[in-house]
């Protein structure tokens, strides 16, 4: 036989040619002067069909297939007589690889939280295929748009001492667990030690990172600050890890983040590599998977795809945190019956919940939306205080896009020493813990500044699908870990 031809290159172009392929049936009809076999081999979501004629020597294996079974074809290429394609194999040798009794997905629509108890066969259905195959795109784009604007790629660990948030949101490294499964004992409880000399620091070998306390990242941005302050423009991309306990569609316990940092860099320019970046992936996408996208505008989020052009063509929105809490007031105002738009309070001084951000990009500017100097009291330590208000707000921004809320986070970075400091010693850290970090401002500091994508969250955006728990091959959330 030939060697396998994959289905995404199976054009018209071949009309006349000896093909073999293979794949996973997904229906199979038979007649008598004929069967179809809708074959699908992962590369893109028409699949091929085969023709198998009543007098081809394989045709009595056509009885024994069915839905999910993998099987190879060999067969010319011609042209269809059916409207629903232009070409189809027919087939003079067929090869039954797997059989598939009892397969769970059937030719119909499942939900996609019925999918997620079996995300080990997901990837077979359209939807995940397509997902998948856009999340693919999205990340080499991105290697594409930094490379092509000189940033060097920086690997940052995902185990550390350090906190980036400060927020506490961090899992905990342990080492080993006793046979029962629970943990070693703790340092305190522990007693074999005890014949050590009392000079020797207790330490538990078991528990924690080798009697280091460490966690999974919650972000490289302090990795890639250090590297930035010597390279100049670098980027991180990788997983990261949030021990917060949200069930909501925007949320995952491990997601993955792309964290550009530059140094020489301020707020503005900041904002703009964002937009810049936005655009080259969601044009990247356009152009190269006009099919999936296709499919996801019919069938998952009407718009889609007018709601991308709008995000190639028109330069996205701008304002401060100010302004913005101008407009929300101004939406929120009670109507006739004393009702107001918003669930949670809307005044200068509070975080923006979801509904507000979705409000700013979806309804006010149908458009993404930068919000920047937001008040320091709501944002971490790292971020620059703005002189102008005596550090009031802070240098930083977040991008809102319409059906997501918050896509990136980012700001200029504090790079006064004294300063740094001093927010530090005020957010309640542990001041040892970042001498490192200090040091980036004792020695040659400069300005610079960076953000986080999250890149579930732009796949979310790209494909309009709602859960972010579908857009990422084997999702983390609470109670979550099976596969
Ligand atoms: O706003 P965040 O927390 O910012 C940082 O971590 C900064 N250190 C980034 C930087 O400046 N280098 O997170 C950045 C983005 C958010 O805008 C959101 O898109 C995504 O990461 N994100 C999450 N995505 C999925 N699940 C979660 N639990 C997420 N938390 C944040
Ligand atoms: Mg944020």
């Amino acid at each position: 036989a030939p060697p396998r031809t994959r289905i995404n290159t199976v054009s018209s172009d071949l009309i006349g040619n000896t093909l073999c392929v293979k794949g996973w049936v997904r229906s199979v009809r038979a007649q008598k002067a004929f069967a179809f076999i809708d074959l699908n081999d992962g590369t893109n979501l028409a699949g091929l069909q085969i023709i198998v004629h009543g007098d081809a020597p394989c045709f009595p294996l056509v009885s024994t297939l069915s839905t999910g079974c993998s099987i190879s074809a060999v067969g010319e290429l011609v042209a269809s007589l059916g409207s629903a394609q232009p070409v189809e194999l027919r087939a003079t040798a067929l090869t039954l690889l797997g059989s598939a009794a009892q397969y769970p997905l059937q030719k119909k629509r499942h939900s996609l939280e019925f999918l997620r108890s079996i995300a080990h066969l997901r990837p077979r259905t359209n939807s995940i295929a397509a997902v998948s195959r856009i999340r693919s795109a999205l990340a080499m784009a991105t290697h594409a748009f930094f490379s092509e604007n000189g940033f060097v790629y920086v690997h940052s660990p995902l185990i550390t001492a350090s906190d980036c948030e400060g927020a506490g949101e961090m899992f905990r490294v342990t080492t080993a667990l006793q046979q029962d499964g629970t943990p070693q004992p703790s340092e305190s409880s522990q007693t074999e030690h005890s014949e050590q000399s009392d000079s020797t620091p207790r330490v538990d070998f078991k528990n924690d990172f080798f009697g280091k306390p460490a966690f999974l990242t919650v972000s490289g941005q302090l990795s890639a600050e250090c590297f930035a302050t010597a390279l100049g423009d670098v980027y991180t991309f990788g997983p990261t890890f949030r021990a917060e306990n949200s069930n909501t569609s925007r949320h995952l316990a491990e997601f993955w983040m792309i964290e550009p940092e530059m140094a020489f860099a301020d707020l503005h320019d900041d904002m703009n590599n964002a937009e810049q970046l936005v655009k080259y992936l969601v044009s990247h996408v356009i152009q190269k998977c006009s099919a999936d996208l296709a499919f996801f505008d019919r069938f998952i989020q009407k718009g889609l795809l007018q709601k991308l052009n709008t995000v190639v063509e028109k330069p996205f929105a701008r304002l401060s945190y100010t302004e913005a809490i101008d407009i929300l007031e101004r939406a929120n105002k009670p109507n006739k019956k004393g009702k107001r738009r918003f669930e949670f309070e809307v005044r200068w001084g509070v975080d923006l919940q979801s509904e507000h951000e979705r409000y700013l990009a979806e309804t006010h500017f149908q458009k993404p939306v930068f919000v920047y100097n937001y008040p320091s009291a709501i944002k971490a330590f790292y971020m620059r205080a703005n002189d102008e208000d005596g550090g009031k707000t802070c240098a930083a921004m977040d991008l809102l896009v319409p059906g997501i809320g918050e896509l990136i986070g980012g700001s200029q970075r504090e790079e006064r020493l004294d300063v740094l400091e001093d927010k530090i010693e005020k957010s309640g850290l542990e001041f040892d813990a970042y001498w490192w970090y200090l040091d980036l401002r004792r020695f040659g500091t400069v300005p610079h500044a960076g953000y986080g994508l999250g890149f579930e969250r732009m796949v979310q955006f790209v494909t309009g699908m709602e859960n972010i728990r579908d857009v990422i091959p084997f999702p983390r959330y609470p109670g979550n870990a099976e596969f």
